[in-house]
C-alpha cells in the first residue's frame, strides 16, 4: 500500500518535472521539421495551409499583445508574423536592447503559447513606414559603409545583427525543431526594387545574403520577398495588393505572400486609406484559389509608431491601417468578422487544398472561372491529421467582372455569382461563403470624453460645448530659441543634419550672425525690396528665426527655401532649426540620404550683392534644452522653471506645457485628444506618445461611396477629407496609473492645452443584417449531425451574430426588424413587411450578453410575416462596459 502511494507521488513529480521541464524549456510544440514542396509549407510532414496575421510587436505595448495575439487566432490566424527592428535593437552599436516593447523574445513566446507559428522577418532592413527603415542611424558613421550592396563593412554589419537574432532565437528555443513556434525567416526586404541601382554589386549582395542566412543554421525554410532571383532554397515571396497571379522562380518552391496590404498608411496632412474587405476577402480567396499556400496580411494589427519611431518623410503617429484590428486593438468591423468567416472557409478546404499538387481549372465565362481541389489518393503530401469531416474535393467559383451578376454552371448545378467576387465551395457543391456578401457585424466605433457619463448618447459625442479640458490647471516653460548650452560648437560651413545630430533628436539649431550696414537699410527702402534668405534644397521642416523672433517656417521634401527676412541696422542673429519628421525609410542609397540642407545657403537681395552663408562660420547645436534635461519624465521635470499658464493666454510657439490627469475608469484603451495644438512630441508619464501634427487632409479625393468592385489602390475609398490627419493619440493603459499623470507638451507652433482632454475609444453601436438567403455559420459545417450526414448544410438556416468588446454587453437592442428593412447602421427604418416580435426576439436573445446569436428564419419569429418575400434581419445593439451596469438604465 505503501509502496502504492509512493508511486503515485514519484508519478505526479513525475508530471510535475515534465510541466516545468516543458516550460521552462519553451516547448510550445512537440520538435517538428519545416520543409517545402512546391505546393505549400510541409510542416511535420505536412502540407499546409496557412492564414497568418502582421503584427509588430513594437507598435504594441507587452501588455497589448496576449490580447492582439488571442484576437488574431479568434480571427483565423494560424500564424503571427513581424519584421524585427534592427535600431530598436540596438540603439548604440554592440548594446542590445531587447526590453519592454522590444522584447522579442516574450512575444514569440507569448504566440508560441497561444498555439501559433510565428514567422521572423528579420530583414534587417524593413521598410515599414519605420525611422530609416530599421537601420541604427550609427551605421551611417562607419567608415566607406554603403547599405544593401556587396559592400564589406555594411555585410559585416547585417551579419552581425541577423547572427545576433537567430542565435537568441535558438538560445531561446524558438525554432519549430525546438518545439518552438517560428516556421519561417526572411532576409533583406523587398529588396528586388532596388537591385537594379546597385548594378553588378546587387547581385552579389543578394547571393552573399542568402548563403549568409542559410550558413546560420537556423533549421526554418527562409524568404526573400519581391526578389525574382532568390537564389538556391530561398524562397521569393510576393507583396502586393493582389499575388493570385504569381509564381514562385523555380517548380519546387511555393507559392507564398508575405504582404497583403489590407489597408495603407499615412503621412500628416494625409487622407485616411481604406481598403474595403469584399475586395480583401476577393484578393485571399483569389490566392488561395490559384494555388495559393500562405499569406499574410499586412497588416492584422498596425498600432502605434511610439516615439521618434514613425519613419518618412512624413508619417503619421498612427499605424491603424485599416487593418482588422484597430490601432488600439479593437475589432476593425466588418472587416475582422468578414475575414474570420473567410478563413473559416478556406479552412473548410484545406484537405482538398493540400491534397492535390495543382487545381484542375474550367472557365465558366468570359470572366468567370473555377478551380477544383480534390484528394488525390495518390499524394504523399495528404495531412491524415485534418479532420475527416474535410472535404476530399473543394471548389473556388470567381467572377471577375466589376459590374454583372454571373450566373454559372458549374457540376450540373447552377450558381449566381456577385461582381468581383469568389464563391467558396468546400464540398464541391454547397457555397459556405461569398467575399462579396458580408454577414459579419459592423461595429461604429466612438470617440468619447473620458469626463462624460459614462453612458452617454453618441450624440454628445465629439460636440464642442461638451470639450472639458484634461485639466484645469497648466504650467508651461518656454524653449530658448537657439543656443541653450555650452554643448554647442562652432563650424566653417554646413554639416549635414544627422551627422550632427545622430538622430538622437528631431532639431538641430544652426546659428550665424550677420552685419546690415545703412546703406543695406537705405538700398532696401529706396527700392522698396527686401532680402531674401535662398536654400538650395532641405527637408522636413526649416523654421527662421531672425533676432529671436519667428519668421517663417517651410515644410517640404528637398524642397527649394526662398524666404524674404528682415534685418536691422548693425548685428543680426540668423537662427535656421532644422527638423526632421521621421527619417526616410525606402529607395536605393539610404545612407546618403542625410537630413537638412543641401547646396548652397545665401542672401539676396544685398546691395553689394549675394552673400553666401554656406562656407560662413555656423554655431551647432542639438535638440532642446527640454529634451535634454528630460523635463518629460517624472524624475526630472521639477527641474524645469514652469510657470502657472493663465486661461486667458495667447498661444505660444516654442512653449512646454505639464498638466495632471487622472486615469479613466474602465478598460476602455485611451486616447488624448491634441486637436487643439499645432505641431510638437508628447510624453505620458515619461513614455513618449509621438510626434502630433494638426495638418488637415484635403478637402477633395474621398468619393462618397466606395465601390469595392475593381483593382484596389491606396488612393481608392480613401476617407477623412477635409479634416486633421490625427488627433487622437493613443495612450496605452499600462501607461497609465489611477490619478495624477504627468502630460509633458513640447509644442513649436501654438496652441490651447486647455482644450486638451482624454477621451475613450469605444465599440458602442453594433450592426448586422443578414438575409434568408445567406450561407448557413460556417461553424455549422462541422456539426457533427452534418458531418454524419443527418442533417444536410442546406437545412441549416443563417444567423445574424453580434458580439461586443470583451468586458462589455449588450445593453440595448436600438432597433430590429425582420422582414424588409431598409437602411444601413443607425439609420434603419421598417419596411413593408416587419415581424411585430422581431424587438422582443432580439432582446431576448441579446441584451445583458456580450455576445448573442439569432436565426434569420420565419420559425425564429413566430411565422412568414409576408409570403413569397425575401427577408432580411437587420439589427443595432447597443453596447456598454459590464461594469457600468450598477449605474445604468437596469
Ligand atoms: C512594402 C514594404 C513594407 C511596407 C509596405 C507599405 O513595400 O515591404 O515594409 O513599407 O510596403 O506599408
Amino acid at each position: 500500500m505503501v509502496g502504492f502511494e509512493n508511486k503515485a507521488v514519484l508519478k505526479l513529480l513525475l508530471v510535475y518535472l515534465f510541466i516545468q521541464f516543458s516550460v521552462t524549456c519553451g516547448n510550445f510544440f512537440q520538435p517538428f521539421n519545416v520543409t517545402y514542396d512546391h505546393r505549400a509549407l510541409i510542416i511535420d510532414g505536412k502540407r499546409r495551409m496557412l492564414i497568418s496575421g502582421g503584427i509588430h510587436y513594437p507598435r504594441a505595448t507587452p501588455q497589448m499583445w496576449p490580447d492582439l495575439i488571442a484576437k488574431s487566432k479568434e480571427g483565423g490566424a494560424d500564424a503571427i508574423e513581424s519584421y524585427t527592428f534592427w535600431n530598436g535593437h540596438e540603439p548604440v552599436k554592440g548594446q542590445y536592447n531587447f526590453e519592454g516593447r522590444f522584447d522579442l523574445v516574450k512575444f514569440v513566446k507569448l504566440v508560441g503559447d497561444s498555439g501559433l507559428y510565428f514567422l521572423l522577418r528579420i530583414g534587417p532592413y524593413v521598410c515599414a513606414e519605420w525611422n530609416f527603415g530599421g537601420f541604427p542611424v550609427w551605421l551611417r558613421d562607419i567608415p566607406g559603409i554603403e547599405f544593401r550592396t556587396d559592400n564589406e563593412p555594411f555585410k559585416r554589419e547585417m551579419q552581425r545583427y541577423v547572427t545576433k537574432i537567430v542565435d537568441l532565437m535558438r538560445e531561446e528555443k524558438l525554432f519549430s525543431w525546438q518545439g518552438g513556434p517560428i516556421i519561417l525567416l526572411q532576409i533583406e526586404n523587398e529588396y528586388g526594387n532596388m537591385e537594379g541601382s546597385y548594378g553588378r554589386k546587387g547581385k552579389e549582395y543578394v547571393k552573399w545574403a542568402a548563403n549568409m542566412a542559410l550558413g546560420l543554421g537556423a533549421g526554418v525554410p527562409w524568404v526573400m520577398c519581391k526578389q525574382t532571383d532568390a537564389p538556391g532554397d530561398i524562397i521569393d515571396a510576393c507583396n502586393n495588393y493582389y499575388c493570385d497571379g504569381y509564381k514562385p522562380n523555380s517548380p519546387n518552391k511555393p507559392t507564398i505572400w508575405t504582404e497583403n496590404w489590407d489597408g495603407w498608411y499615412t503621412s500628416w496632412g494625409g487622407r485616411l486609406p481604406h481598403r474595403p474587405v469584399e475586395d480583401l476577402a476577393f484578393a485571399v480567396a483569389r490566392f488561395f484559389q490559384r494555388g495559393g499556400s500562405l499569406m499574410n496580411y499586412y497588416m492584422y494589427f498596425g498600432g502605434t509608431n511610439f516615439g521618434r519611431t514613425s519613419g518618412g518623410p512624413f508619417y503619421i503617429t498612427s499605424y491603424d491601417y485599416d487593418a482588422p484590428i484597430d490601432e488600439y486593438g479593437l475589432r476593425s468591423e466588418p472587416k475582422w468578422g468578414h475575414l474570420k468567416d473567410l478563413h473559416a472557409a478556406i479552412k473548410l478546404c484545406e484537405r482538398a487544398l493540400v491534397a492535390a499538387d495543382s487545381p484542375q481549372y474550367t472557365k465558366l465565362g468570359p470572366q468567370q472561372e473555377a478551380h477544383v481541389y480534390w484528394e488525390n489518393t495518390q499524394s504523399t503530401g495528404l495531412n491524415t491529421s485534418l479532420s475527416e469531416s474535410q472535404s476530399t474535393c473543394s471548389a473556388f467559383l470567381a467572377n471577375i467582372d466589376e459590374h454583372n451578376t454571373a450566373t454559372v454552371t458549374f457540376r450540373g448545378k447552377s450558381y449566381s455569382l456577385p461582381p468581383w467576387s469568389v464563391s467558396i465551395l468546400p464540398d464541391c457543391s454547397n457555397v459556405a461563403f461569398n467575399t462579396a456578401k458580408v454577414g459579419a457585424q459592423t461595429a461604429m466605433k466612438v470617440v468619447e470624453y473620458a469626463s462624460s457619463p459614462k453612458i452617454s448618447a453618441p450624440e454628445l459625442v465629439m460636440t464642442k460645448n461638451e470639450v472639458s479640458g484634461i485639466a484645469e490647471s497648466w504650467m508651461s516653460v518656454k524653449e530658448p530659441i537657439g543656443i541653450w548650452s555650452e554643448n554647442n560648437f562652432t563650424v566653417q560651413g554646413m554639416l549635414e543634419h544627422l551627422k550632427v545630430t545622430k538622430d538622437e533628436s528631431d532639431y538641430l539649431w544652426h546659428m550665424t550672425r550677420i552685419y546690415v550696414s545703412d546703406d543695406d537699410i537705405a538700398f532696401w527702402e529706396e527700392n522698396q525690396v527686401s532680402p531674401t534668405l535662398v536654400i538650395d534644397s532641405m527637408r522636413d521642416v526649416l523654421r527662421v528665426f531672425i533676432n529671436g523672433k519667428l519668421i517663417g517656417s517651410i515644410t517640404g521634401h528637398w524642397v527649394k527655401v526662398e524666404q524674404p527676412v528682415q534685418f536691422q541696422q548693425g548685428y543680426n542673429d540668423l537662427i535656421l532649426l532644422s527638423q526632421t519628421v521621421g527619417l526616410q525609410n525606402y529607395g536605393a542609397f539610404l545612407e546618403k540620404d542625410g537630413a537638412g540642407f543641401r547646396g548652397q545657403i545665401k542672401l539676396t537681395g544685398f546691395k553689394n550683392g549675394d552673400i553666401d552663408f554656406s562656407k560662413a562660420s555656423w554655431i551647432y547645436q542639438v535638440g532642446l534644452k527640454g529634451e535634454f534635461q528630460k523635463i518629460f519624465t517624472l524624475e526630472e521635470n521639477e527641474k524645469a522653471g514652469w510657470t502657472e499658464l493663465k486661461l486667458d493666454s495667447t498661444p505660444s510657439t516654442f512653449t512646454w506645457y505639464k498638466a495632471y490627469f487622472d486615469s479613466p475608469d474602465g478598460s476602455e484603451p485611451v486616447a488624448l485628444d491634441l486637436g487643439s495644438m499645432g505641431k510638437g512630441q508628447a510624453w505620458v508619464n515619461g513614455h513618449h506618445i509621438g510626434r502630433y501634427w494638426n495638418l488637415t487632409a484635403p478637402i477633395d479625393g474621398c468619393p462618397n461611396s466606395c465601390n469595392y468592385r475593381g483593382a484596389y489602390g491606396s488612393n481608392k475609398c480613401m476617407t477623412n477629407c477635409g479634416k486633421p490627419t490625427q488627433t487622437w493619440y493613443h495612450v496605452p493603459r499600462s501607461w497609465l496609473q489611477a490619478s495624477n499623470n504627468l502630460l509633458v507638451i513640447f509644442e513649436e507652433t501654438g496652441g490651447n492645452p486647455f482644450e486638451i482632454s482624454v477621451k475613450l475609444r469605444d465599440s458602442r453601436i453594433l450592426c448586422a443584417q443578414v438575409s434568408e438567403s445567406h450561407y448557413p455559420p460556417l461553424d455549422q459545417w462541422l456539426h457533427p449531425d452534418v458531418i454524419d450526414g443527418k442533417v444536410s448544410i442546406n437545412d441549416i438556416r443563417p444567423q445574424i451574430r453580434l458580439q461586443c468588446e470583451d468586458g462589455h454587453i449588450m445593453s440595448s437592442i436600438e432597433f430590429a426588424s425582420y422582414g424588409t428593412p431598409h437602411g444601413s447602421c443607425q439609420n434603419f427604418s421598417k419596411g413593408n413587411c416587419h415581424s411585430s416580435n422581431s424587438l422582443s426576439v432580439v432582446s431576448e436573445a441579446c441584451e445583458g450578453r456580450n455576445s448573442c446569436w439569432v436565426e434569420v428564419s420565419n420559425s425564429g419569429f413566430g411565422g412568414d410575416p409576408c409570403r413569397g418575400v425575401l427577408k432580411t434581419l437587420a439589427v443595432e445593439a447597443r453596447c456598454v462596459s459590464s461594469s457600468t451596469i450598477g449605474v445604468s438604465q437596469f
